[in-house]
């Protein structure tokens, strides 16, 4: 390492001062600097205060390939100060990397206990995090911040911390759960839950997308974004604040995270019809029709959605007819065997029957 160039003589004529005096006067040695004192320089002027200087720390551990080792000596084998007294932490929070760093999970769990300081790589990385002046180790090299494609993505994409990390930068569905903020990847964690049953077609309707659930950040930094767990659910559905046609039923979904279950959602069953403005009130048997307002639970899986959960079959105050029945009034949406057809129509907001839709 670098060191002043002076010191081996100062350290010599040292010595042979204290030798001299310590014959002819032994408490002269108690005004000689500590280890730790500023006054024993070992490193030269330049070494950590003239980021430009080729003999700045940085600039002469990136010549020797980023080989901290050496600086243990003195600065601690955790470099949390040693003999020196001096933490490498005191001005770089996150340099030296612990051993493993470089793993996503090390780094990422570390990113997250201080809820993701990404500026302070930065400074080292660079804005882009492509590798900066300071040091030239990009984020985005291959088996690191790369697609399936090994085409770089940012580690500020949306589908870094949560998601599929190695998806495309086309695919924005992918940066939903899972993986979860936490790295699970099980359907009965809250931080996956349904999401790949909603974001997709299946087997009830067509896909919902996020900002149905969440207030979706436009990036990482957006406020209200990186907080505490669990994330915040905040519906924004156009189905659920229903117009207020013959049902006068305003949904008001919302989602209670101590139970991880939504309750009054138009789509599980939040519904009502009334038979006395209907202009098919042959169709009832009462004079409301409605859904069974189902709760379902994030993590309970497809048990919480089956055919006959959200509504009857058919529903409360319709006429009795049998499943196989429902396609020769509900046009093309339900098959004999009962299976939704025509997803596009069903929970879509609208009453669909005999080829009409209309509000509630
Ligand atoms: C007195 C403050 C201070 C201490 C203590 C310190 N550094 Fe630095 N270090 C800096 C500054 C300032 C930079 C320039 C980058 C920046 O602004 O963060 C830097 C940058 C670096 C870099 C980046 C490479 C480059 O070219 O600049 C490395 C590597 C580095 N320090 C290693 C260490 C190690 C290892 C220790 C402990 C043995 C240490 N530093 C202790 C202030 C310090
Ligand atoms: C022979 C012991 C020794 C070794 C080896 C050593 N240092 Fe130091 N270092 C010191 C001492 C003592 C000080 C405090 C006096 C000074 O600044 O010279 C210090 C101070 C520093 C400072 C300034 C800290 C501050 O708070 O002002 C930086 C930065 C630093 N060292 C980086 C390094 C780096 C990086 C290495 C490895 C390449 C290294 N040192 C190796 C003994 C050492
Ligand atoms: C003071 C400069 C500095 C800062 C600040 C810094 N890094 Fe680094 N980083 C480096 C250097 C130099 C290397 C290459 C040597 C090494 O792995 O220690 C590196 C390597 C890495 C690696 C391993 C890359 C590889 O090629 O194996 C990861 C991952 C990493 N840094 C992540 C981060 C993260 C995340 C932060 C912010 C919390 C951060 N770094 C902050 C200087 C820095
Ligand atoms: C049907 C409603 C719904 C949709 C659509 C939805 N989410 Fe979620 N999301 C939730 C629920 C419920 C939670 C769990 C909240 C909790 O933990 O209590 C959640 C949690 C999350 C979390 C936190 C994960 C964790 O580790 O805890 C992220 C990130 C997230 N969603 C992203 C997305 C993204 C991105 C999309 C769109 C691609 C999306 N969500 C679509 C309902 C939804
Ligand atoms: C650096 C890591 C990181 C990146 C990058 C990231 N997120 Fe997140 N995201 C989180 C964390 C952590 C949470 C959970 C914390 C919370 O609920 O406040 C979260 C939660 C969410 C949620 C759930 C609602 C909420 O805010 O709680 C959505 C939706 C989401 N992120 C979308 C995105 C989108 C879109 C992008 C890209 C613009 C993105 N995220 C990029 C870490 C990240
Ligand atoms: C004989 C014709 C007929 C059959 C068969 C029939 N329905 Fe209906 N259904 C109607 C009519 C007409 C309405 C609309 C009432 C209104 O607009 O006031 C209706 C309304 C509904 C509604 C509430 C409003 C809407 O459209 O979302 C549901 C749910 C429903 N039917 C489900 C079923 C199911 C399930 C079956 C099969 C088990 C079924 N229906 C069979 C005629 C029928
Ligand atoms: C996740 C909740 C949910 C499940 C599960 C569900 N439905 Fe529905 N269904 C609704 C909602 C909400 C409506 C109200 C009308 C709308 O938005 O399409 C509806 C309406 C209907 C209608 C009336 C036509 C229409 O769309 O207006 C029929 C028929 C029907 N459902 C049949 C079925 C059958 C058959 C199954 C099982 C294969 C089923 N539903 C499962 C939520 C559900």
């Amino acid at each position: 390492m670098r060191t002043n160039r002076s010191l081996s003589s100062i350290t010599a004529a040292l010595l042979l001062l204290v030798a001299s005096v310590l014959t002819s006067c032994s408490d002269l040695k108690t005004t000689l600097p500590p280890a730790t004192s500023n006054n024993l320089q070992v490193h030269d002027d330049n070494w950590d205060n003239n980021a430009a200087s080729a003999s700045f720390h940085g600039a002469y551990l990136k010549s020797i390939g980023w080989q901290t080792s050496e600086c243990k000596t003195c600065h601690g084998s955790t470099y949390t100060g040693g003999t020196s007294g001096k933490s490498c932490f005191k001005c770089h929070a996150s340099y030296p990397h612990v051993s493993g760093f470089s793993t996503g999970t090390t780094h990422g769990t570390y990113l997250y206990n201080l809820n993701y300081p990404l500026s302070s790589c930065q400074t080292c990385h660079g804005t882009a995090y492509a590798g900066g002046t300071i040091a030239n180790v990009t984020c985005m090299r291959s088996g690191c911040h790369v697609d399936a494609t090994n085409t770089p993505r940012s580690p500020e994409s949306c589908n870094t911390c949560h998601g599929d990390f190695t998806a495309a930068a086309s695919n924005f569905l992918a940066s939903a759960p899972p993986k979860s903020v936490t790295g699970a990847t099980a359907t009965s964690v809250r931080g996956v839950g349904a999401h790949q049953k909603h974001l997709a077609t299946n087997a009830m309707g067509v896909a919902v997308k996020c900002q149905e659930c969440h207030a979706v950040p436009a990036q990482v930094s957006s406020a209200g974004h990186l907080g505490t767990l669990p994330a915040e659910v905040v519906f924004n559905d156009k189905l659920a604040p229903l117009p207020t046609g013959s049902g006068t039923l305003v949904p008001k979904p919302s989602y209670d995270p101590s139970t991880l279950k939504c309750n009054n959602t138009y789509c599980h069953g939040n519904w009502r019809v009334r038979k006395a403005t209907s202009t098919s009130q042959f169709a009832y048997s009462d004079s409301l029709m409605v859904g069974l307002n189902y709760s379902p639970a994030w993590t309970n899986g497809s048990a919480d959605a089956t055919c006959g959960s959200c509504h009857g079959l058919p529903p409360k105050g319709h006429i009795a007819v049998p499943l196989s029945t429902c396609g020769s009034c509900h046009f093309g949406i339900v098959s004999t065997d009962g299976k939704i057809i025509d997803k596009t129509k069903h929970i879509n907001g609208k009453i669909n029957v005999f080829d009409q839709e209309y509000s509630f």
